[in-house]
């Protein structure tokens, strides 16, 4: 049997170059070996006030994303987490084998509470216990994302732990997958903090649908130094993003990215990273055009995803439910 991989991106703002180096990338590569199913987890993204209209709109135009950037509709499954709703009912048992002190560790809980300080909702705290829910539903293997989902990785196996202890061998403890290079891509306007897809300022980061004109005008302006040497090291944030984020496109390590620019100005190697993210992005935004138009394709992906993942997660869900004393349905 194919080991399986579950992975997903909250719908808000648009999928960066930091999302694709981090994630979507390595989630085309491992369709090849494993099983996939990949989200548009949407129930998180409530977590944070979203304008109904748009998020609609978001979702529909994140899977187009997907299928855009690579993911097979015919091998892998894609669909909205609310479509199936075992994600939340999981969630809820989960909750119950979650403390209250491992949920108040989670860095992306301290930082997102600063940010919407306006609006610490219990959705916001518990949030990883649904991201443990999505993974365990389907007895994930293995889970591709950037390094800044690593702490919430290790809080699904945490509990997947917990609750196997108890009951015996329900759930799969699932292994995180985050690539060498570029599982932290960082802004382009402030090296020291991620790429962010809900950052107010676009030049910070890449779309992967902004136009040749667009990348080259955001990668001229990313922050460098001033130094004008191009290396890998310590204290160069500027440029070791830009080595990182040209080293993941091109499947080569940073410091070999370093030697293949050595000797140039920041100019030429800025217009060679523009270059290799330019014909990188393109097929994607030219297939992604053509997707949008095609409702009716899509809508049967995302039908026939949430019935497939449906039927995984059904089963997933009685077995917890029989092992936690629930009455079995008649
Ligand atoms: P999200 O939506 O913030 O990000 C989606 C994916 O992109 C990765 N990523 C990055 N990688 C490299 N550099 C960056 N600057 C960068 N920014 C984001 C993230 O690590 C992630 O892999 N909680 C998750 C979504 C989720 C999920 C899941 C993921 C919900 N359930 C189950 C895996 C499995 C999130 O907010 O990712």
């Amino acid at each position: 049997m194919r080991k399986r991989v579950f992975s997903g991106i909250q719908p808000t703002g648009c999928i960066t170059l930091g999302n694709y180096i981090g994630a979507v990338k390595n989630w085309i590569e491992l369709q090849k070996e494993y099983d996939c199913i990949f989200s548009v987890v949407d129930m998180h993204s409530i977590t944070v006030r979203q304008d109904p209209k748009e998020l609609r709109k978001r979702c529909m135009q994140f899977l187009c994303q997907y299928i855009a950037c690579g993911i097979d509709p015919e091998n892998s499954i894609m669909f909205f987490q609310s479509h199936v709703p075992q994600h939340a009912e999981l969630s809820w048992i989960l909750n119950c084998y979650t403390y209250m002190g491992e949920l108040s560790r989670m860095t992306q809980f301290k930082d997102k509470s600063q940010k919407h300080a306006e609006n610490i909702n219990a959705g916001l705290f518990t949030y990883p216990v649904l991201m443990a829910a999505d993974i365990l539903l389907y007895k994930t293997d293995l889970v591709p994302v950037g390094v800044d989902q690593k702490q919430h990785l290790e809080l699904s196996r945490d509990i997947a732990d917990r609750f196997n202890k108890v009951y015996g061998d329900v759930f799969t403890v699932p292994e995180a997958y985050i690539p060498p290079v570029g599982a932290r891509v960082m802004s382009l306007q402030d090296p020291t903090s991620k790429m962010s897809k809900s950052d107010p300022n676009p030049n910070g980061y890449i779309w992967i649908l902004d136009d040749p004109d667009t990348i080259t005008r955001k990668i001229k302006r990313a922050v460098t130094d001033s130094d004008g040497v191009i290396e890998y090291k310590e204290g160069k944030d500027g440029i070791n993003n830009l080595l990182s984020i040209y080293g993941a496109m091109t499947g080569i390590t940073p410091e070999d990215a370093a030697k293949e620019f050595e000797g140039k100005g920041y100019g030429d190697f800025k217009a060679g990273v523009s270059e290799i993210i330019i014909e990188t992005l393109k097929p994607i935004r030219d297939k992604y055009n053509e997707l949008i138009e095609n409702k009716d394709y899509i809508e049967k992906i995302y039908k026939e995803g949430a019935e497939r993942a449906s039927s995984i997660a059904r089963r997933t869900l009685s077995k917890v439910h029989r092992k936690v004393g629930f009455v079995d349905r008649v």
